[in-house]
């Protein structure tokens, strides 16, 4: 797997930029696109525990837990708690999230005694966006709804993998159209060269379920109310059983290849906020 066959394949490119996001430092990636590829066919059929083990032994304390405290992420601390008490997690709080949310990290520091690293937006980008388009931008356009999460989430993402190595998210291929081939490890250009590890790449919604009730792993309560994927409180309704998962985030939004934030797009992005102001203003 070549570079430009990772960015190709496991990432859309948004077509939006913004601006205020410094371009992250670009550091010399840890490891090179073969080491990478030889190292994600031994672990393909590994279970995520082994990954883990690896990427803590590689990079911790420069590797980090990215947790937005849904099930999936909440199976990983216990995982990288089990491995290593002095696990580092952190999260981007867009101060738009559910009370739920927020009771559960509550839940998750007294279990497990770790000190959630915490990022909020820059509160003049905040301050500026709402008093030109509103709260709830979200809803007018999906070049608004970029502009709120590259505000929100984008750019407090950078500040967080400014002094890592490596991060590890909670990507599963069956979530999404747009996850459907992403690595167990990749190299994440957009954030500098930093070594990405999906350690649940191949589990399914039933076996993250099965082990936060076998491991009794504190969870997210909205998840019992028809809530599988959360996010931001206005942006995340509750689905029926019939329907896509992911069909509650940016539910007013129905195509499935946009149902993205940014955190996960290997391009990088420049024009969010010229998008924004041109065409629907
Ligand atoms: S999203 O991009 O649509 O919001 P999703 O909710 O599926 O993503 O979560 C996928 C992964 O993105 C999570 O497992 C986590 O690693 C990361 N993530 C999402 N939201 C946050 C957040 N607010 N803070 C930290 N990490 C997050
Ligand atoms: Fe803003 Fe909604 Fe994105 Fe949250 S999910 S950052 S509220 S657009």
């Amino acid at each position: 797997v070549t570079l430009k066959d990772t960015s190709k394949k496991h990432y859309r490119t948004l077509n939006t930029n913004i601006v205020k996001r410094k371009q992250m430092d670009q550091m010399e990636p840890l490891f090179s696109t073969e080491e990478i590829a030889a190292k994600n066919t031994v672990m393909e059929d590994k279970s995520p525990e082994e990954l883990l083990e690896w990427a803590m032994d590689k990079m911790h304390p420069r590797l980090a837990l990215s947790s937005s405290f849904g099930a999936e992420d909440v199976v990983l601390i216990d995982m990288m708690w089990r491995i290593n008490r002095s696990v580092r997690v952190f999260t981007l709080d867009t101060l738009r999230l559910p009370t739920e949310t927020y009771t559960v990290m509550d839940q998750i520091r007294a279990r497990y005694g770790i000190d959630l690293e915490t990022y909020y937006p820059d509160m003049d980008q905040v301050a500026g966006m709402v008093r030109e388009h509103g709260f709830n931008l979200f809803y007018k356009s999906e070049e608004f709804r970029n502009l709120c999460c590259g505000i929100r989430k984008m750019e407090p993402l950078d500040r967080a993998l400014g002094g890592l190595d490596g991060w590890v998210s909670g990507l599963r291929r069956d979530q999404a159209v747009t996850r459907v081939d992403i690595a167990k490890i990749e190299l994440d250009v957009a954030h500098g060269n930093r070594i990405k590890v999906n350690p649940l790449a191949t589990w399914t919604s039933d076996m993250v379920w099965d082990y936060i009730k076998k491991n009794n792993v504190p969870y997210n309560e909205l998840h019992d109310n028809n809530y599988p994927s959360i996010g931001c409180d206005p942006c995340t309704r509750a689905v029926s059983p019939e329907e896509d998962p992911r069909a509650g985030r940016w539910w007013w939004e129905l195509d499935p290849n946009a149902k993205e934030c940014g955190l996960h797009e290997i391009e990088s992005l420049d024009s969010i906020i010229a998008a924004a102001e041109s065409g629907n203003r």
